[in-house]
């Protein structure tokens, strides 16, 4: 069950490239840098090939050919995988099919409260596209501005909004399909409800191409919250932002769409490196959360509401201070201070990531015994535990001791890595709650996927993919 590891006949490549025509490939080094390294810099592949279909007919002739030639294909979004997703292998024997030229917004219908986009559709575009007609498509995700829809389905990406709206399965209802041999699963509806079969929609979601590629979605959409409180709040501990989040989720109706925990060497980093935002608080705290709560226009008390709910909250010594922006300016800023952390992070010099889930109740103690575990490997390194605190999923990351050496503190990364994953399976978590498997967590998913799990995974992709070309090295 694999492709071809030979580069592709020039007779083949020479057919993919008429099937696109003149606009739709390309095949010079400099051309196709950009398709063959990673996001984070981890991988680095070459291909012989970049095809830039325009159609759903184009794309199902590509894997046509390819599924007949037995020549492996590496669907690709906007790049900003962490796991080396989208990445063709060293070999050159595989073409990258990047969805980037099939980005129109095929139709919006705010009466049903959907629209059907296609996959090369970048994520703030759609947002774009929702709003115009006063409705909500509430993916939210650093990299909104140049990942697209096809990426966010592959991957079925979270981000800062899930709380309330859900990971990107919870907000479509039908998908277009071309599977490896060519043929279109067209399933793209917009109902509500249909139970006739099999769910084959949600098989290709979070499958990072490794079924088929996806074409277009029908989205769901949301009612855009008319008013909305966002605050940053300075918590004693972590366990006292579970409580805080519990507090929050009962007193507004489950109307918080975010919460997210941000350690202090987190502010520190984003306030260093990054700039353009300011610390909330004269006084430093040791852990704060980033709150957003938004409602429509019957409620008119939200604030007050959140203001009081924040002082008793201080009563009880679970909020240590709060701040409510003030202006859509203070918001951004609000909003920085969460989103540029990654960036931060990254310019203070190496650091081992782990993207874990597990109850949110549980997260407390996690975090202290994977500090823990950290600790003994490296005593050092600097512990940056932050992220989707209300999803019970953390970015719980080290960066570099401040004083070490980059290599050398990389050289740790497989030993603090199965301490980390370790901890999490015997928590019952997930060792990749949002950012997916890639090439990055292949022997993570083997040593940690329930087998049986992973043998029923085996046997979905032999009968979509029996020559393996969709996305090899990936995922399985
Ligand atoms: C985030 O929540 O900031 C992203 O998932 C990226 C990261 O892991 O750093
Ligand atoms: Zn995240």
């Amino acid at each position: 069950m694999t492709a071809s590891t030979q580069k592709p006949p020039a007779g083949a490549l020479d057919r993919l490239r008429g099937i696109v025509g003149p606009q739709g490939f390309l095949d010079q080094a400099g051309d196709v840098e950009p398709f063959v390294v990673d996001h984070r810099k981890l991988y680095r592949g070459t291909t012989p090939l970049v095809l830039r279909p325009e159609s759903t007919e184009e794309v199902a002739a590509i894997l046509r050919l390819c599924n007949e030639a037995g020549i492996g294909v590496v669907p690709v979004g906007g790049n900003t995988s962490y796991c080396g997703g989208a990445t063709p292998s060293s070999d050159g024997s595989q073409v990258v099919v990047s969805l980037s030229r099939m980005r129109r917004v095929r139709s919006v219908d705010p009466l049903n409260y959907t629209m059907i986009v296609e996959a090369g559709c970048v994520l703030a575009e759609a947002q774009a596209a929702a709003s115009s007609v006063d409705r909500l498509f509430p993916l939210s995700l650093g990299s909104e501005g140049s990942c697209q829809i096809g990426g966010n389905l592959s991957t079925n990406a979270g981000g800062t909004a899930v709380l309330r709206y859900g990971m990107m399965r919870d907000l479509i209802l039908g998908l277009e399909v071309v599977l490896p041999d060519g043929r279109v699963l067209e399933s793209l509806n917009s109902l509500r409800k249909d139970n006739t079969g099999y769910d084959l929609r949600d098989l290709f979601i979070g499958a990072e191409g490794t079924l088929g590629i996806i074409t277009a979605a029908s989205c769901k959409l949301f009612s855009r919250p008319t008013s909305q409180v966002t605050a940053v709040v300075a918590v004693p501990e972590p366990q006292s932002a579970v409580a805080l989040l519990s507090r929050m989720r009962s007193a507004s109706g489950d109307c918080v769409s975010t919460f997210e925990l941000m350690p202090r060497f987190a502010l520190d980093l984003v306030l260093k490196h990054v700039g353009q935002t300011q610390d909330p608080f004269e006084e430093r705290h040791n852990w704060y959360v980033l709150l957003e709560i938004g409602s429509g226009r019957y409620d008119t008390g939200m604030r007050a509401g959140v203001e009081a709910d924040l002082a008793a909250a201080m009563e009880q010594g679970i909020v240590l201070n709060a701040v409510i922006a003030e202006s859509e300016a203070q918001r951004e800023k609000f909003w920085r201070l969460r989103e540029t952390i990654p960036e931060a992070q990254r310019r203070e010099g190496a650091s081992i990531k782990h993207d874990v889930s597990v109850t949110s109740s549980e997260l407390p103690r996690f975090i202290i015994e994977a500090s823990a575990a950290i600790q003994q490997i490296s005593p050092e390194a600097r512990i940056i535990a932050y992220g989707h605190l209300g999803d019970g999923n953390l970015h719980f990351n080290a960066s570099q001791p401040a004083q070490g050496d980059a290599s050398q503190f990389e050289s740790l990364a497989p030993r603090i890595n199965r301490a980390v994953h370790d901890l999490i399976a015997r928590y019952g978590g997930s060792f990749s709650a949002e950012h997916g498997i890639g090439q990055l967590k292949r022997s993570e998913l083997q040593r940690y996927k329930n087998p049986v799990a992973l043998s029923v995974m085996r046997t979905i992709k032999q009968a979509l993919d029996p020559k393996g070309i969709m996305n090899p090295g990936k995922v399985l």
